[in-house]
Parts: structure tokens; sequence; C-alpha cells
């Protein structure tokens, strides 16, 4: 099961900055997740929010905003002073951090209006499309994807925590080509099982900071897990 550090190591560094995407390869991590949008001059930067407000000293609406406006913008200052110099980054500066081998996630936060510059940029990039795994709650944007750049594997995202209902589940996977689900899913077996008979791959919710809950998930056949603190879970898991 892969161990994929949410935001970059962000138990430990502000979320999403190349800080914590650093510190994640330096936890030993198989992959990182980033928050993906568009500015107004359409650069793909990487921000979980639609502004700055929660971790910035400043708040910008990213899709108002240029990338040069956007890296005035102090986003570390929040967690700690050490990481002051901390600024929004383009996709392009998160995917040069990243180890031969390794692999990124890149989850979608905007509409499909980002689909076409993404599938570029990638195509561009030193990235193998193994190494390159798409991922969105809009099932629209896993629709584009898939039809646009079939190479690059896209799961839908999904919050089933509680209340869910498989049989309308499994159809949207099917209709929109994804390769597989990732959802916070706690407790049912039952869907990782019918995902898993699909042909298609299960990848666990976010935030897995629990070992009992992260080794159930392997033992039901997750192919991936994501956690803030990736060093602890791996030390966990193999014990
Ligand atoms: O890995 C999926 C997860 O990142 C989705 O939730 O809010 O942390 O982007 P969020
Ligand atoms: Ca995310």
């Amino acid at each position: 099961m892969l161990i994929v550090a949410h935001r970059g190591a962000s138990g430990a560094a502000p979320e999403n900055t190349l800080a914590s995407f650093e510190l994640a390869w330096e936890q030993n991590s198989d992959a990182i997740e980033g928050d993906f949008r568009l500015t107004k001059d359409g650069v793909i930067v990487c921000i979980h929010d639609d502004n700055t407000g929660r971790v910035g000293d400043k708040k910008l609406v990213v899709v108002e905003s240029t990338l040069q406006e956007l890296k005035v913008v102090d986003i570390g200052s929040y967690r700690a002073k050490k990481f002051s110099a901390e600024r929004i980054s383009t996709l392009d500066e998160v995917i040069a951090t990243i180890p031969v081998c390794k692999k990124i996630l890149i989850e979608i936060k905007c509409g499909t209006e980002i689909v076409p510059v993404l599938v570029s940029q990638l195509r561009q990039s030193n990235l193998s499309p193994e190494q390159v795994v798409i991922i969105a709650f809009d099932a629209d944007v896993i629709k584009a994807c898939k039809a646009l750049a079939p190479e690059y594997q896209a799961n839908w995202l999904n919050d089933f925590e509680t209340d869910f209902d498989i049989e309308k589940i499994l159809p949207v996977l099917l209709d929109i080509g994804a390769d597989g689900l990732s959802s916070n899913n706690e407790n049912s077996k039952e869907l990782v099982d019918a995902v898993l008979a699909l042909g298609l791959s299960y990848h666990t919710g976010w935030t897995i900071d629990d070992a009992a809950w992260a080794q159930r998930m392997s033992d039901w056949g997750a192919s991936s897990l994501t956690t803030n603190n990736p060093e602890k879970m791996r030390n966990n898991l193999s014990k």
C-alpha cells in the first residue's frame, strides 16, 4: 500500500508548500498529494482553498489574482515563523521536487477548465504517466481527464464516511471512466469489495493517522493511504 503525504507532510509543515513536499520526500513517502487550481493568468498553482485567507497573511481570491500577485502572500508563517519564506507554488515547481520513481496525486480543486492546461503541462514534464494520479471530487473533471488523456490514472474522490449507496456509486465510476475510487470510508468492506470487483482500485480516505484503520484498509486491498504524517504511518505499519 502506497503511503501518500496529504498536502505534503502537512502534520509538520505548512500544507501545500515546497517545505511540506520536501519534508514528505525526506520522510520517504511514496507519493505527495497536493491541491491545484488556476490563477487569473492561467497558471496552475498549489492551494487548497479558493482564496489565501486561511493560510496566508493576506486574503486574495486565486482565480481573480495573477501568479505575481499571489507570490507576495506568505503561506508559511501561520504554522511557524521558520516557514515565513513559503509562497504559493506552481505545478511545475512542485513537480521539480519529485524524485525519480516517486508519484504525485494532483487533486483538481476547480472545474474542467483546468484539464487542457494540466494535460499539456504534464505531457511536457519529465514525469512518466506512471508517476501521475489525478484525483477530484467533481466527476465531470475525472471524465474530462480520462477523455483527453487516458494515459494518466484518474480516481474519483468521495466523502463516503457516512450514508452512501453503493448501487449509485458504481455506475458513476464506470460512466466517467475512473481508474479507482478514493474515499474516507472507514467501515464498509462491502464498498471496497464492490470497487475491486469492477477491476478498479480502491484508495483509503485522507488523513489516516490511525495505524489500526490503516492496517484494516491494507487488509481489505486498498492500494494507497493518505496521511498527514507519512513517517509515523510507515513506522506503525512496519511494526
Ligand atoms: O486525498 C484526498 C483529500 O485530499 C481530499 O480532501 O479537503 O484534504 O483536499 P482535502
Ligand atoms: Ca486534497
